[in-house]
């Protein structure tokens, strides 16, 4: 025991002083913990205000998108609701093939806005009901690139640029703007190239009826390997026809 604690008292005075600190450190951690909470608090508030901030202007992206994906059609008007019917599918199959974030907006965006590159393509070769010559078959292809550059300089376009650009690639690499082939393809545009043409096989054309689902599987299964990456028609194949009509009548 030291010296200074020599007498009971003193000894006393020391308890008392020590419990008097321990009680102080004690409110002192209390009010830390107090602090920390919160801060915690603070912290979980201000996460929930930039979620809500976030799918706020998620949603309003997706309104610009649709306005514009809607401008597109307006032209074109016997596809109906072509781009929402073909996002659609394309998710639909994204997910079937093991797409990581099918749902995301960037897959969606670029699903939608595939064909904005139209806006460049003249009517009178838009709508016309023969045979597009070759100038004008050279004019109409440049579409993918085109919508590219539109929308590529939009921070939050340029993944679905990429879709856009890619579109109308084919698996064999007999596709344009790039004659990419095989996986140079981004996955997205490939899944969508499967997409694009069920659509446009189970509506009416001005040149031919549509074709009944059935029948649009087998001719897309035919393609598997030469214009469709095999693993996204495999996966397509997979999707019963019950999705595809239910989107298809959702989307009319
Ligand atoms: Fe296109």
């Amino acid at each position: 025991m030291p010296a200074e604690l020599g007498t009971e008292a003193e000894l006393t005075r020391e308890i008392a002083r020590l419990r008097a600190e321990l009680a102080r450190r004690e409110r002192e951690s209390a009010d830390k913990e107090l602090q920390l909470e919160r801060y915690a608090a603070d912290l979980r508030e201000t996460f929930k205000e930039e979620r809500a901030l976030t799918q706020q202007l998620t949603r309003s992206y997706r309104a610009t998108v649709r306005a514009l994906a809607n401008a597109v059609e307006a032209r074109d008007a016997y596809t109906g609701k072509h781009a929402e019917r073909v996002a659609a599918y394309g998710i639909e199959i994204a997910r079937a093939a093991g797409l990581p974030r099918p749902d995301a907006p960037e897959m969606e965006f670029g699903f939608l806005l595939h064909d904005i590159g139209k806006v460049a393509v003249p009517d009178a070769i838009l709508y016309k009901p023969g045979a597009l010559t070759a100038e004008e078959r050279a004019l109409m292809a440049r579409h993918p690139a085109i919508g590219a550059e539109i929308i590529g300089g939009i921070e939050f376009l340029a993944g679905p640029a990429q879709v856009v650009r890619s579109h109308h690639e084919r698996w064999d690499g007999m596709g344009y703007p790039d004659g990419l082939a095989a996986e140079q393809i981004p996955v997205a545009a490939r899944v969508f190239a499967v997409a694009d043409v069920l659509d446009a096989l189970t509506t009416d054309r001005p040149y031919r009826p549509s074709f009944p689902l059935h029948q649009a599987r087998t001719m897309i299964a035919q393609e598997a390997g030469s214009h469709f990456d095999p693993q996204v028609v495999e996966a397509f194949n997979s999707i019963d026809d019950t999705t595809f009509v239910q989107i298809g009548r959702d989307a009319w």
